[in-house]
């Protein structure tokens, strides 16, 4: 019997491709416009496949992981990996692998354009002047924050959250804007105090001097609500907070308070606590721009990306260790050596 690779989303062709040159039987599963399966299908087909290639958000519970005794591998298309219960892998002892690198500096291009966007207004007076309202002179004027030094020749200050691949490409770019940048990931403190072209700040001091602040760190445990009511109430009225990582790093009910009350200026989001759905009220601020997480959306990138996890996928089908693993301890289990011997 063939070992299969299971699909559940609709992949770029490069991926698909690289799959069928190494051939590998592979099934995929997905609505005519790309719709993902429910749950309930995702568990019926994962009990016919040995390695499962989720899309990126898509929900990998413990139920999905426990369907088949004979799963061998998960490889996520995307570089965070908290759709996957990657405990229940674990001890499951199933390897799980992600996807990063090749969507660095696309998503670093998009938090910028998210700031840009979000300090000068751009969606707003985009959809002013489609509206027909703009009556020349006199009209709204739109009026926006500095991110390079403005009139006054003052730096911006641009904070960031995490400084791992991604923050460090959205850093490279402030280069062209004169900022002044520091930064908070207490994992690389060190590292990062000897940096150059960045200062290290702890949290509280971040956001308090920036006038930017970016977020850049995987969804875990420590770093849910890492911005919260007391942490907006410490930003400066004038701040603008933008979020390209994960919607649960953000307490979305108190972004959306601080927002109403102008205790910030304005904020950027791709992502969103329950994503596809928006905080009540969220939609009718007039400072915020928001987006369908597409922080990795560009052709190249997302087939890369595919090429990545189809490439992780083979490895596993082939019993093979494959590259990008996070959860290296799975190879020391029992449970790893069996569903390999099965
Ligand atoms: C999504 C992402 O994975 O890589 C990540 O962590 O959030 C995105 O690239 C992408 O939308 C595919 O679902």
């Amino acid at each position: 019997m063939s070992r299969k690779i299971l699909v559940p989303w609709a992949m770029p062709e490069i991926g698909k491709e690289v799959l069928k040159k190494a051939k590998v039987e592979t099934i995929f599963i997905h609505g005519p416009k790309g719709e993902l399966p429910s749950l309930n299908e995702l568990i019926e087909a994962v009990k016919n496949a040995d390695v499962l290639i989720p899309r990126g958000t898509q929900p990998v519970p413990k139920k999905v992981i426990m369907a088949n005794p004979n799963l061998r591998g998960i490889a996520n298309y995307g570089v965070g990996y908290d759709n996957i219960d990657v405990r229940a892998a674990t001890e499951s002892g199933i390897p799980v692998t992600n996807t990063p690198g090749v969507l660095s500096e696309t998503t670093a291009d998009l938090a910028w354009a998210l700031l840009m966007a979000t300090a000068r207004n751009i969606a707003q007076a985009h959809g002013y002047t489609l509206s027909g309202q703009w009556g020349g002179p006199g009209g709204k004027a739109f009026m926006g924050q500095d991110i390079g030094p403005g009139g006054s020749n003052k730096p911006k200050v641009l904070g960031i959250i995490g400084l791992g691949r991604i923050g460090k490409a959205v850093m490279r770019r402030s280069r062209g804007f004169k900022m002044k940048v520091i930064a908070y990931d207490p994992p690389i403190k060190e590292i990062i105090q000897k940096m150059k072209g960045v200062e290290y700040r702890e949290l509280e001091e971040l956001l308090r001097e920036s006038d930017f602040i970016t977020l850049h760190t995987p969804l875990t445990k420590q770093t849910h609500h890492l911005i919260g009511k007391n942490e907006l109430d410490l930003m400066k009225p004038t701040a603008i907070l933008i979020n390209t990582c994960r919607g649960p790093v953000v307490d979305e009910k108190a972004l959306v308070l601080a927002l109403k009350r102008g205790k910030i200026a304005g904020a950027g989001l791709d992502v969103f606590e329950n994503e596809p759905r928006l905080y009540p009220g969220l939609t009718k601020l007039e400072n915020v721009v928001l987006l369908p997480h597409i922080g990795s959306a560009t052709q190249d990138t997302r087939g890369q990306m595919a090429v990545v996890a189809a490439k992780n996928a083979i490895m596993m089908v082939r019993g093979k260790k494959p590259k990008n693993i996070v959860n290296p301890e799975v190879f020391k289990s029992a449970q790893y050596h069996r569903r390999l011997n099965s």
